[in-house]
């Protein structure tokens, strides 16, 4: 298994990993749930899907993992769907009580029949990438909330996938926690040259993290705006506190408070 960074091209000279093309969900025939979304996804992009309540990014990040199928329109991966192609991280860390931090972390490659000695080297490396080199064999309920958001990251890192989806992965943490896991999440993917699809519903943090923000608005799903957010890696206390910074979350935030309904604004 290949642990060798991939390179990270400017933007504009990336090679595509995926591409959704006018792609519409409905639900019940009736639910709009995303209508005419089109997106392409380079190598080593960290793209926000930004956007309130309903509006569809949940529902994006299904059809991208094909979990479902579009109503309309294609989704297509460059050069074909392969096993590795996806780690995903949710909301919650959904870890296995029952085992060790090391096992939760060998579960993809449990699905595709390798034993756990023919990936241990694999599972400690990416287990000290996330700083829980000393935690591989401890049982989830000893570890606070980030630490087990940092198994479930691990856990999706661990193959190496091509594209990594994060649905409001930090969203139930407390506000340094977040942020620490935000810096690290950086400095992961500026490591691995991980390629990442991040829902989130804070300006803040999509300013801080992405190149590309998508703002999307509900009812029906849509996006509404691509922001280019041009700032180099490695981003850390200075690009959060900078003017650049400032600004784009102001723009941000404008662009989000115009999709929402007057009586959505108070
Ligand atoms: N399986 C489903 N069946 C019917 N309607 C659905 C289903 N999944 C989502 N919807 C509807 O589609 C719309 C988009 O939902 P989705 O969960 O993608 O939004 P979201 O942007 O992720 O919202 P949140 O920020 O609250 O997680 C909503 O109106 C939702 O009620
Ligand atoms: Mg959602």
């Amino acid at each position: 298994m290949t642990t060798q960074p991939r390179m990270i091209l400017p933007a504009g000279q990336r090679a595509p990993v995926l591409s959704m093309q006018s792609v519409d969900k409905t639900f019940n025939g009736n639910v709009v749930a995303l209508q005419r979304m089109s997106l392409t996804v380079n190598e080593g992009d960290f793209i926000s899907l930004l956007g309130p309540s309903g509006c569809g990014k949940s529902t994006a990040l299904r059809l991208i993992a094909g979990l479902m199928r579009p109503t309309l329109g294609r989704i297509t991966w460059e050069g074909g769907q392969g096993a590795d192609d996806l780690g995903v991280v949710f909301q919650e860390a959904t870890l296995m009580p029952w085992t060790t931090v090391a096992k939760n972390v060998w579960l993809p490659f449990r699905l595709r029949g390798q034993s756990f000695a023919q990936v241990k080297d694999r599972i400690e490396e990416v287990l000290a990438l996330v700083g829980l080199e000393k935690f591989a064999n401890a049982y989830p309920r000893e570890l606070s909330g980030g630490m087990k958001m940092r198994v479930s990251i691990a856990r999706a890192l661990v193959t190496n996938p091509r594209l990594i989806l994060m649905d409001e992965p930090f969203a139930a943490l407390d506000e340094i926690t977040r942020q620490r896991l935000n810096d690290d999440l950086l400095n992961l993917k500026a490591r691995t040259g991980a390629t990442v699809i991040f829902v989130t519903h804070s300006v803040f943090e999509s300013v801080f993290l992405s190149d590309r923000i998508l703002v999307m608005a509900a009812r029906p799903g849509r996006i509404i705006r691509e922001i280019a957010v041009d700032a180099p890696y490695p981003r850390g206390i200075d690009w959060r506190t900078s003017p650049e910074y400032a600004q784009i979350a102001r723009e941000t935030s404008d662009t989000l408070m115009s999709t929402l309904a007057p009586e959505e604004t108070h």
